[in-house]
């Protein structure tokens, strides 16, 4: 009779120990999932910008309105853009402080850095 309790309270503490084990095996998945598929820092892909889809769209909402074909600065198409970045004057505007900087939220200006660090490639 004795043996017998001792062996139900081998059992109990032996599921217990199972229960905490495994549940903390699954948490410990969960946090590998997490950690696998990141977010980009502040919810900003610099990672998969190309000209088409980003680039040119930031700058033709926010700055073709004053740089289109008037004269000055053009920033309509890729050859003008490219222009003005071989220049160096898109990047020198657009970084903290440039006079076109306030214009652009801080991920349209990570986003531009990006490709130009590319090599600003017509991608
Ligand atoms: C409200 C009108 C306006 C908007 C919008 C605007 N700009 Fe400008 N920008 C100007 C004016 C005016 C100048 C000075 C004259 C010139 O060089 O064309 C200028 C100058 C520039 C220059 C030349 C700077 C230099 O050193 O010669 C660049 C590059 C430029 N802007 C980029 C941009 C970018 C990028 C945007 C979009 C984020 C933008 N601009 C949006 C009005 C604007």
């Amino acid at each position: 009779m004795r043996n017998e309790i001792n062996i139900y309270r081998f059992f109990n503490l032996f599921a217990i120990v199972a229960v905490i084990s495994i549940s903390s095996f699954l948490i410990s998945c969960e946090q590998d999932e997490i950690y696998v598929a990141p977010l980009p820092p502040g919810g900003c892909d610099t990672v998969n910008v190309t000209y088409s889809v980003t680039i040119q769209n930031i700058l033709s909402s926010k700055c073709v309105s004053c740089h289109g074909n008037s004269g000055g600065v053009d920033l309509n198409g890729y050859a003008n853009v490219k222009t003005n970045v071989d220049n160096g004057k898109l990047q020198k505007t657009i970084a903290p402080g440039g006079s076109m900087a306030g214009l652009l939220s801080s991920c349209d200006s990570q986003q531009i850095t990006a490709w130009i660090n590319k090599g600003a490639p017509n991608n």
